[in-house]
């Protein structure tokens, strides 16, 4: 839904640039900006810039730029509507909403308070009289008192209704209860509780929130893990055990375990990027929701066949979503919470920064594409094999899995070897190739990141460009540069003019953050690197230049397109006119 533009005006003014991004970086004033270590991407020196007058900030390494609400986005997580409602929320501003959302809204936020009240409750029960069951088994599992606090872990006693009756006592409904999956109705219809003598642990979305709990128990029992069916407020498939963590972690990668214990473990040996799926195989919506924090996955599935396969399906669909993929081996121990107590952080470490890209998995997929004992299919698949050993960054790798590829197709290391050395070096003749062309293309140097956004017309891009950043600074100038966002050539820049000539026009304030509801993600943080990267105020005359340039364009391409129009009904009419002589001559033997 949009929300009106007033409400935005004043969300935005309520939440100054220098604020937000303030509550995540450390900014330090330089000049009329201020600059900090991006959020966004690992660097050591500060290139991420705020501008208080702009309303915006910017990183010269990333590129990523926009406004408060493009950067709450960016940083939680959030689509534009809950970025909106998020800073709403900080700056205590009620939000207009419609009747459908604000009910499902409404109940939503019921059942979250309902869930973390049940966390404290079970938090309570784990640390009274009826928690000793818990605290032991807590022990035996060789959990921290600090790690037991950060991840809310509980106890959920014996008994049939220990839980309901307190939430009940605190205000909440059976129907709630019943809706959270907090308790569970039997056939004869008496409600009883579903989580009876096991550890809990909460299970929190990226917000912060609870929103469902896995249950363990405490023996050799079945099943040993409950966990909360799927609500309006949890969904397995979008939501990963300690993301809500391991999003802050500067460790530069997510380590993904199969366990829930796997990632509590890792978390207390110092690997703060360890996270869990639920229980369930990974999703595309578990891949996406990573590479909104991270470049780099590491898989540490089970090494028996279940965990192997889990980790042949997940690699693709982690790399559609354009992240690194890295398994990890162990020996000696099924898990990573078994391996860090057997052996420590220490070796877990030298595996992490061993763990191979994922070739082996790649030239054993090859090995199942090809029927290696049909000469033809050999051939090929060592051709494809060579590129891909070719590929590996590392000489040492490619000495491995070249011997490998070898082996499987039953030639020697030796002609392997001289195969593999072609494809390299046909490959950084490609390279090298790409990076000339690259180089020599200074024009592609002013086009937009974002391939969807390239230019078609850079002179004109450019004097828009120009025009964009001059009525940011001086909305008046708006007033008599005769030129409609229809002419001009890149679509994103005329949408732009287009908004802000309105807002000029309504009165409202014409600046970037005005562009953030109608504006994508990826418009924003080009639009954002047209204001931030130049700071230049033009003259009234260059700026009517630019304009003229413009229109100038314009003309020519609609010139382009009148030709093309008139050539078209040119030949329509010689057609036709052949038509009626050919009619005509018809008659004729
Ligand atoms: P594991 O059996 O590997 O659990 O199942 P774990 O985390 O290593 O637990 P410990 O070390 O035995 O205590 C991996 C995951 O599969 C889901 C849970 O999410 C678990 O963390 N699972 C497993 C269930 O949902 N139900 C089950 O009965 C078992
Ligand atoms: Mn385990």
């Amino acid at each position: 839904m949009a929300f009106p533009a007033s409400f935005l005006d004043e969300l935005t003014a309520r939440n100054p640039i220098e604020d937000v991004v303030g509550q995540y970086v450390a900014l330090t004033r330089r000049g009329s900006n201020l600059f900090g270590l991006c959020p966004f991407h690992s660097e050591k020196t500060a290139s991420f810039s705020v501008a208080p007058d702009k309303g915006i900030y910017y990183c010269f390494g990333c590129h990523k730029g926009g406004g408060p609400i493009n950067f709450i986005m960016e940083i939680e997580g959030l689509d534009y509507p809950d970025a909106v409602r998020f800073l709403a929320k900080r700056s205590g501003m009620e939000v207009p909403e419609d009747a459908e959302y604000r009910s499902t809204y409404k109940k939503q936020e019921r059942l979250r308070a309902l869930c973390k009240d049940a966390a404290r409750y079970y938090y309570n029960q784990l640390n009274g009289p009826a928690g000793q069951p818990g605290r032991d088994y807590l022990v035996k599992r060789g959990l921290s008192k600090q790690t037991v606090t950060r991840f809310g872990i509980g106890f959920a006693p014996e008994g049939w209704s220990g839980l309901m009756d307190t939430m009940t006592k605190n205000g909440y409904t059976k129907e709630e209860l019943l809706e959270a999956g907090l308790v569970v109705k039997s056939q004869k219809g008496s409600l009883y509780d579903r989580f009876r003598n096991r550890l809990m642990f909460p299970i929190i979305d990226v917000r912060g929130n609870i929103i469902g709990f896995g249950g363990r128990v405490m023996d050799d029992s079945k099943p040993k893990y409950l966990n909360s069916p799927e609500t309006i407020i949890f969904n397995k498939r979008k939501n990963l055990f300690a993301l809500n963590i391991a999003k802050k972690s500067k460790q530069g990668r997510i380590i993904l375990t199969e366990g829930y214990m796997d990632a509590i473990s890792l978390h207390q040996y110092g690997f703060d990027c360890a996270v869990a799926s639920l229980g369930t195989a990974l999703t595309e919506e578990h891949a996406q929701m990573l590479a909104k924090y991270t470049n780099q996955v590491v898989l540490t599935y089970d090494g028996d066949e279940a965990g192997q396969n889990a980790t042949r399906r997940a690699i693709p669909m982690l790399e559609k979503a354009g992240l690194q993929v890295k398994v990890l081996r162990m020996q000696g121990a099924k898990d990573p919470d078994e391996f860090l107590k057997k052996y420590g952080a220490d070796k877990f470490k030298v595996l992490l920064e061993r763990s191979e890209n994922h070739a082996e998995y790649r030239l054993l997929s090859l090995q199942n594409k090809y029927d290696l004992t049909v000469d033809e299919q050999r051939i090929q698949f060592l051709k494809e094999a060579s590129e891909l050993v070719a590929s590996l960054s590392n000489a040492v790798e490619r000495e491995v899995y070249g011997t490998r590829a070898a082996e499987a197709a039953g030639i020697t290391p030796q002609a392997m070897q001289v195969e593999v050395n072609k494809a390299y070096k046909r490959r950084t003749a490609r390279e090298k190739k790409r990076q000339e062309q690259q180089d020599l293309d200074v024009a592609s140097q002013r086009q937009p990141k974002e391939k969807s956004l390239r230019y078609s017309n850079l002179t004109s891009a450019s004097a828009e460009e120009c025009i964009l950043r001059q009525i940011l600074k001086e909305p008046e100038a708006m007033e008599d540069l005769k030129l409609l966002p229809e002419q001009f050539s890149a679509p994103v820049l005329g949408k732009a003019y287009g908004i802000l000539k309105r807002c000029y026009e309504e009165g409202r304030p014409v600046t970037l953050r005005s562009l953030e509801q109608d504006l994508s993600p990826e418009e924003m943080n080009h639009l954002t690197k047209v204001v931030a990267e130049r700071d230049e105020l033009v003259s009234e005359q260059a700026l009517h230049d630019c304009a003229a340039v413009v229109r100038d364009c314009y003309e020519k391409t609609a010139l382009a397109g009148d030709k093309i129009e008139a050539m078209r009904a040119m030949q329509k009419s010689m057609i036709q006119k052949k038509g009626i002589k050919k009619k005509g001559t018809g008659g004729l033997p």
